[in-house]
């Protein structure tokens, strides 16, 4: 249900009661004169623009000197927002420290593994652990929303942004002296570290804990669980810096919610957001497409993965593009459809909002080619009328605001820890991609058009008849208990190669692999069998498998083979097997088959389980199917998924957006075109 914080976001400024999707963009007035931002809040007005967020990197200019402020332009700024409808998303302006601190404090700035300095001269430069960093930042924090606390525009707070996306792995002295701080609370004694770290390996047994560093630059590979425990320190100092911001922000404005714009996108894997979810009064995402074979996939994966990590109650999407970014290798313009068509899969998946970086794009900066609402062509663009477009489409969407998702069948664990754990070096393979494998799952799933919910380790697992945990990597002794019962009561869990092989220490569970998940799929591993790249095995059910093999002994008379392998060293032995157990069953796959080998074997993985596609048969794979539920009522978006026309006939339901009549009562969609339809609730 959407909370009362929420919604005084998604009212905006403007006074309705009544609740609506948010619309906007980050908004930085500090690079244009003044009579740009009249203009501005026409064109706002204009694309039914609900909400900015504004401040995000005026650090410099709202505190020109150590003792000096100018808060004027901000103050009209402000006034000019409210006047228009406008609602501001305030953000506290710590992202970015100005030259002034940095050069009287060059003890803020980042130190990488090498020993490097990362300088000013872009953004983010700052340690999360230094404390004279903090100081500056939350007297700033404090400066702001004393300020603006009764402001009328003021919906949210902002704080700082895109926490870690420059500086998650800071090496300085600071963090030595945090990572210390930190390794004492996990373990109190230095032989619970020492045994922890598996310390006799290699000499590194500690004495004092003023030995222990971060892994700076080694000789060669630095201790698998002091990386482990670096990954984990690193996201909680953020963690901590958020919590020190919005303890500000809570003491002065306890009735404004408060946020930070995660990255659940591509490889951003450094932030423990699962872990950071708590904290904040509504989750955010940023997103931006990477162009290639998978990537709407992706963007639906991410906002999966958000929805997921907020628990399935509604967040915003902070941040994604109208067309081309500016940090890609080639970056490439959006086509036609695609900015509405983008912008609804978010909210397809549980964004209440739907904003861009950023309202107007610069003149000048390091961003001056990414995208905008406003393009350096100005109002008469085809940018600005499909912003203006879907502006109006949010509008007609507002029912769907603060409707939660509706549990899919199929859930996908994604696991931090592992994706930490799986990737790091030593490994049998340095090939390994978590998050690829996790996508593959998902796309063969889209294929087949089966829904299903992306969850994290915090979540209710049993709420899943299917449960595929790819690469779970990392299983402490509670979690293999929790897969076991979920098995036992009736779940079918589903999981790959390199699962169940260490505990939260990164030890290796002994006795043959899969360790901890063993016992339940009924198999044994003695050796692993990775591959090569270019390397492939053939499945005598004519999949083709690649990256990795097990060399697997089936152990309990119950467990099926379902597939062996017919090429390779393994050549006669299982590759897929099933356990049934319970009133439930647990699976193996011991290869990565990619999506057309896993959309050939899902059918038979979630037949037991009585699951299959919601969508009718003639366009399963070309449209995506996801639901949220209202009061006594869901909602149905379907995605065009491809290039052409698909008609979809047999959903009932009113038509929100989208898609036209066809015969027989189709709504027909057209290429990448999203239609929502409202149903009740049955
Ligand atoms: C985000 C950032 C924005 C802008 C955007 C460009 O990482 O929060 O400030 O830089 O990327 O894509």
């Amino acid at each position: 249900m959407i909370s009362t914080l929420q919604s005084r976001m998604l009212r905006g400024a403007d006074g309705d009661p009544a609740p609506r999707l948010a619309y906007g963009a980050d908004y930085n007035p500090e690079q244009w004169p003044r009579d740009v931002w009249e203009e501005d809040v026409r064109l706002m007005q204009e694309a039914g623009v609900t909400v900015v967020s504004v401040g995000i990197f005026s650090w410099a200019r709202i505190q020109p000197g150590p003792d000096t402020w100018d808060f004027g332009w901000l103050d009209e700024v402000m006034d000019l927002l409210h006047a228009g409808g406008i609602g501001v998303d305030l953000a506290t302006a710590t992202a970015s420290p100005p030259p002034w601190l940095t050069t009287a404090h060059p003890e803020i700035l980042p130190v990488t593994a090498n020993g490097e300095t990362l300088w000013p001269g872009a953004r983010q430069h700052w340690r999360p652990t230094s404390p004279v960093f903090r100081e500056h930042a939350l007297r700033l924090v404090r400066e702001i929303a004393t300020r603006y606390q009764d402001h009328p525009a003021l919906v949210a707070w902002h704080v700082s942004n895109e926490l870690g996306c420059h500086n998650v792995y800071d090496f300085s002295d600071d963090a030595a002296r945090a990572f210390r701080l930190w390794l004492r609370a996990r373990y109190g004694t230095l032989d619970a570290l020492n045994h922890a770290w598996g310390t006799a390996f290699w000499s590194q047994r500690y004495s004092d804990w003023e030995q222990i560093l971060p892994p700076r630059l080694a000789a060669s590979h630095p201790n698998p669980t002091q990386q482990l425990d670096f990954k984990r320190f690193s996201s909680d100092a953020l963690k901590d810096h958020l919590i020190a911001e919005r303890e500000i922000l809570k003491e002065i404005t306890p009735g404004i919610p408060v946020t930070t714009n995660f990255m659940v996108m591509g490889n951003t894997k450094g932030m423990n957001y699962p872990d950071w979810a708590d904290e904040i009064d509504f989750v955010s995402n940023d997103h931006y497409v990477h162009p290639g074979p998978q990537d709407r996939d992706e963007l639906s994966f991410s906002a999966n993965l958000t929805s997921g990590i907020a628990a399935g109650r509604p967040w915003f999407l902070m941040e994604h593009s109208t067309s081309a970014v500016n940090w890609q290798p080639v970056n490439v313009a959006k086509r036609p459809g695609d900015l509405a068509r983008d912008a609804l899969l978010h909210v397809a998946h549980g964004a209440d909002a739907v904003c861009y970086f950023q309202w107007r794009q610069s003149a000048a900066g390091a961003e001056k080619y990414h995208s905008a609402m406003v393009p350096h062509a100005g109002r008469d663009s085809d940018v600005f009328r499909a912003v203006a477009e879907l502006g109006a489409t949010l509008k007609a969407l507002a029912p769907v605001a603060g409707s939660e998702r509706e549990t899919a069948s199929v859930g996908i664990l994604y696991d931090w820890e592992s994706w930490w754990a799986s990737e790091q070096d030593s490994h049998p393979t340095s090939l390994l991609d978590y998050r690829q494998e996790a996508l593959d799952w998902y796309s063969a799933l889209l294929a087949l058009g089966v829904r299903a919910d992306l969850v994290t380790t915090r979540a209710d697992l049993s709420r899943h008849r299917v449960l595929i945990a790819p690469v779970l990597h990392v299983v402490p002794a509670g979690l293999a208990k929790e897969l076991t019962c979920y098995a036992e009561q009736g779940g079918h869990l589903v999981t790959t190669y390199f699962s169940g092989i260490v505990d939260e220490n990164d030890h290796v569970w002994l006795g043959g692999y899969p360790g901890a998940l063993r016992d339940l799929l009924g198999i044994r591993i003695e050796e692993f069998g990775p591959l090569l790249a270019g390397e492939s095995v053939e499945l005598d059910d004519s999949a083709a498998g690649t990256l990795w093999t097990d060399r697997i002994t089936v152990t309990d008379a119950d467990t099926q083979v379902l597939a062996h392998y017919r090429t390779g060293v393994h050549t006669g032995r299982p590759a897929i097997t099933r356990r049934p157990t319970g009133a439930g069953s647990a699976s193996y796959v011991s290869t990565r088959l990619g999506v057309d080998g896993l959309r050939a074997l899902l059918p038979r993985l979630l037949e037991p389980a009585g699951v299959s596609s919601e969508l009718p048969a003639d366009v399963r794979g070309a449209v995506e199917l996801t639901v949220r539920r209202g009061d006594g009522e869901r909602f149905l978006f379907l995605v065009n998924r491809t290039d052409a026309t698909v008609p979809v006939s047999g959903l009932a339901g009113d038509v929100l957006t989208g898609g036209t009549p066809g015969t027989d009562g189709a709504l027909v969609l057209g290429p990448r075109e999203v239609a929502v339809l409202r149903q009740p609730a049955g």
